[in-house]
């Protein structure tokens, strides 16, 4: 793939096997650069190419511990400002803080909108995302946005899987967008989970709108998080008949009990992407599979490059 020298891709430290991989896909090397900490803790960047005058991507995912990448991003996109790159994007594969994207009791801030001010102050000039939760969130960053669907891999593996008598099931209704699409992609039937949340970290399925019974489930999501979100909706589809249960998230955000979870639930095999990087431990699992967005980024930060529709992405990779 002919791609000249003006394009240049920079890691953050969350994720570089991802960068490594996208590098690899746009047959680039990846942009050098050495991020250290001094003794107090503060954060240091300083980038080993020249690129003045050239398109800048810097990649990295705001994932655990959220605040030290995000701030590693910021120092990073001023970086590359202050070395005169003539355009900067941040490819945030994932977006922590997207799910505080609203005031919905008092005395409350609206963190996302805080991060997408922080990032444009930083400097970049565009954004590139994958999933962030709610599609309005592209409407937070005062920079174009290009957004992008875990979709086009997971559907892709879901439809080589072939699954007979597919129920595609929203474990909760504000993912019932993403479900639809699925089940339209799929060619299966729709049903919603509605859920109580009682905290953080605990929340109830209890009811189904739509018939599992005998019918094997794909259950898809955005994130799990502790997985109390997709494990409580897959006890509810299994009490009520269901055969099979897949989960396919785009982000494995994996905190606190979701591995203990994800091993005790009724479910036969979860799929996340990489736009976070799994543990040891998460990799163990028996039943997780992980698949790679690299492609897909790597095709769009080379249709960005080159300035290119994005949205003809979703067409051919579908
Ligand atoms: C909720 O709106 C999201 O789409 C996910 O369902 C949720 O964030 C998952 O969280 P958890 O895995 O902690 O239940």
């Amino acid at each position: 793939m002919f791609l000249n020298d003006n394009l240049k891709i920079f890691s953050g430290s969350s994720n570089p096997d991802l960068a490594g991989a996208v590098c690899k896909y746009l047959e680039i090397p990846l942009g050098g650069a050495k991020i250290g900490s001094f003794p107090d803790g503060e954060k240091v960047i300083r980038i080993e190419d020249d690129v003045r005058g050239r398109d800048c991507f810097v990649m990295q995912s705001t994932c655990n511990p959220v605040d030290e990448h995000l701030v590693e991003l910021l120092i990073f996109v001023d970086c590359l400002r202050r070395a005169s790159a003539v355009r900067i994007t941040a490819v945030i594969p994932y977006f922590g803080y997207a799910r505080q994207d609203r005031k919905d009791e008092g005395r409350v801030p609206i963190t996302a909108k805080l991060v997408a001010n922080l990032i444009a102050t930083a400097g970049a000039d565009r954004v590139l995302a994958i999933d962030l939760h709610a599609h309005q969130l592209q409407g937070f960053f005062d920079i174009p946005v290009d957004h992008l669907s875990g979709e086009l891999v997971l559907g892709r593996f879901f439809k080589a899987k072939k699954i007979r008598d597919l129920t595609v099931v929203s474990p909760d209704v504000g993912n019932i967008k993403m479900a639809a699409s699925y089940a339209a992609h799929l060619n299966g039937e729709l049903a919603i989970v509605h859920k109580r949340r009682f905290s953080g970290s605990e929340v109830e399925a209890d009811e189904i709108i739509g018939d599992v019974q005998g019918r094997n489930i794909l259950m898809c999501d955005d994130i799990i998080a502790t997985a109390g979100t997709v494990c409580s909706a897959a006890r509810l589809v299994k009490q009520r008949g269901a055969e099979k249960v897949y989960v396919g998230a785009t982000h494995g955000v994996l905190a606190g009990p979701a591995l203990e979870r994800l091993e005790k639930a009724p479910i036969d095999e979860v799929i996340v992407t990489d736009t976070i990087p799994q543990t040891e431990r998460a990799k163990q699992l028996g039943n997780i599979t992980v698949l790679s967005v690299a492609a897909m980024l790597g095709e769009a930060i080379k249709r960005i490059h080159r300035n290119e529709s994005v949205s003809n992405l979703f067409n051919q990779l579908g």
